[in-house]
């Protein structure tokens, strides 16, 4: 028991174990669990295999309102066992972590109630919202 229990001390000045006890981290211990796999612990994903880069970039959406819809819409943040409360703020903390730059810093949180509208009305086709908000953004 003294073991376990220095090595939980250990751990815990690490870091380590409180992220995961007093489950203060949520959001990021979702984004691990959920969408590491394919976005890469930074962000960077892989845009040479079709996964957009999020980091300094996914914050430009916001600035179109189907823009902040997509972001909740996309299969990656649908397909998760997550509530609407735990999805927006995955979303928030995606937006400040690793959209950093891209994110202004007075931008409209995800709220439950936001992303359950949002799942209510998926567009068909996401590539192609994608590619038409793309069009959109880089209008001056
Ligand atoms: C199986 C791989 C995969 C997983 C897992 C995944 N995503 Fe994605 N994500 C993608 C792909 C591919 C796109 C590009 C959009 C498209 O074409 O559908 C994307 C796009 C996005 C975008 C929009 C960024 C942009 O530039 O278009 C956000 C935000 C996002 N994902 C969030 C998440 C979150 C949050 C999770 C975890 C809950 C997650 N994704 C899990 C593959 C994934």
């Amino acid at each position: 028991m003294a073991n376990f229990r220095s090595l939980l001390l250990g751990l815990c000045l690490l870091g380590i174990v409180p992220a995961v006890q007093a489950g203060a981290d949520n959001p990021k211990k979702n984004f691990r669990l959920y969408c590491m796999g394919c976005h890469q612990i930074d962000g960077s994903g892989s845009p040479e295999n079709g996964i957009p880069s999020m980091r300094d970039e996914v914050g430009h959406f916001l600035r179109l309102p189907e823009g902040r819809a997509y972001l909740s819409q996309v299969p990656g943040t649908l397909n998760t066992p997550l509530n609407d409360g735990d999805t927006a703020e995955l979303l928030n903390w995606v937006l400040v972590n690793l959209g950093r730059s891209s994110t202004p810093p007075d931008f409209q949180r995800y709220t439950a109630e936001d992303v359950r509208g949002y799942r209510a009305s998926i567009p068909e086709d996401i590539p192609g919202v994608r590619v038409k908000l793309l069009e959109q953004l880089a209008k001056p």
